[in-house]
């Protein structure tokens, strides 16, 4: 049967008159309803773990703006917490890890297949979507890629210039090396059982590949997002990978080549037209609106939401922020948004 979904549509290649949409961090702090069923939860990690409301405040976007695609509502810490990491979150700080920094904590970890102990509610969440969602919403299970995830590993919390991920890299690459393995290994596992469970595409978020250079940039963001995607291809093939490599600059050229995404998400540092040019020519796009407009509202959000279309529509395009929505953002700017791109 022909695909129908436009999301799906979009990453098979298709040029649609208009591009579909999501947005990242869709379910989050600046809609009401998530603080509710957050409160109801008890606190952020509660949340992710409760299948019920996790698939909640996943739908809760889809109600109200009918965004293309759902994202499953979950962190991309809670596999090196599945991994034996302890975790937990400093309100208005952020998340706090305990470390891996040595040969020691690295063997302490636990096996790749124990990990589905911890993480089996997730998978639950991903089927309660998958019966619950619209027939026309795609949803979309995700991870952090291998180099993202481990920089909190190492650091035990997020780290403005992942200095200590670095560090290691530089003073004890076999352990940085045998992290990173153990993290792609582990986010093969995850995202695979989240396809079996129903999710019909993943997004890989590497946040911080801006940090990296030249030759780390290729064996610590591209390679581990490769192995990963060649991995599910093998196992799921057709089920479409989102690679989000943020901060690459002109690197995002040769990236659906280099990992075999069949999407590359883009952040608000490079311009729409180059995008066009260097790698929308190479497969699907997604990205590039700076989520500060989600605040500012406006003829510049209208305008630029605007350019961002008309540079990107002669190829797959997938319609959403370069970053996450922020907490102080306005829900009716994000209408605003959804109405300037479907043109009404
Ligand atoms: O996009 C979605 O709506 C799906 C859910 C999702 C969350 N985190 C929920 C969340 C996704 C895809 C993520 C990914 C994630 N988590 C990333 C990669 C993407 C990115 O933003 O760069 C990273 C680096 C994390 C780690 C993480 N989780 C941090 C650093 C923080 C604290 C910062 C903050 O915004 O408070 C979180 C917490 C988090 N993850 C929240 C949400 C909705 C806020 C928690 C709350 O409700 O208090």
């Amino acid at each position: 049967m022909a695909q129908q979904k436009t999301i799906l549509r979009a990453l098979a290649g298709e040029t649609l008159p208009t591009p579909p949409i999501w947005m990242m961090r869709q379910a989050g702090r600046y809609l009401p309803e998530y603080k509710a069923t957050r409160a109801q939860a008890g606190d952020f990690l509660s949340l992710c773990y409760n299948p019920e409301l996790a698939a909640e405040v996943t739908l809760q976007p889809i109600r109200r703006y009918g965004f293309d695609a759902a994202i499953l509502f979950a962190d991309i810490l809670l596999l090196p917490q599945a991994l034996g990491a302890d975790l937990w979150f400093v309100t208005g700080e952020g998340p706090r890890l305990s470390t891996i920094t040595t040969a020691d904590e690295l063997a302490k970890l636990k096996p790749t297949e124990a990990i589905h102990d911890t993480l089996n509610p997730i998978y639950e969440t991903v089927k309660i979507l998958s019966k619950e969602l619209p027939d026309e919403t795609t949803l979309i299970g995700f991870a952090g890629s291998p180099w993202t995830v481990a920089t909190y590993m190492i650091a035990g919390q997020g780290t403005p210039d992942q200095g200590p991920a670095h560090a290691l890299k530089a003073e004890n690459r076999a352990v940085f090396e045998g992290l990173l393995e153990r993290i792609t290994e582990g986010t093969i596992e995850y995202l695979s059982m989240q396809i079996d469970a129903g999710a019909e595409c993943v997004k890989l978020f590497d946040s911080w590949a801006g940090s990296l250079q030249g030759d780390d940039f290729i064996n610590y963001s591209i390679k581990p997002m490769q192995q990963i995607t060649a991995a599910l291809k093998a196992k799921h093939p057709g089920v479409p990978v989102i690679a989000f490599p943020r901060g690459a600059g002109t690197s995002y050229a040769g990236v659906h080549a280099a990992t075999g995404a069949d999407c590359v998400a883009v952040d608000d540092g490079v311009d729409a037209a180059w995008v066009a040019a260097h790698v929308q020519k190479d497969g699907c796009v997604q990205g590039n609106l700076k989520s500060s407009h989600m605040v500012t509202g406006g003829d510049a959000l209208v305008s630029e939401t605007r350019r961002i279309c008309d540079a990107l529509s002669s190829g797959p395009h997938i319609f959403n922020l370069g970053h996450g929505i922020t907490p102080d953002a306005d829900p009716e700017n994000v209408q605003l948004m959804i109405d300037t791109v479907r043109g009404s």
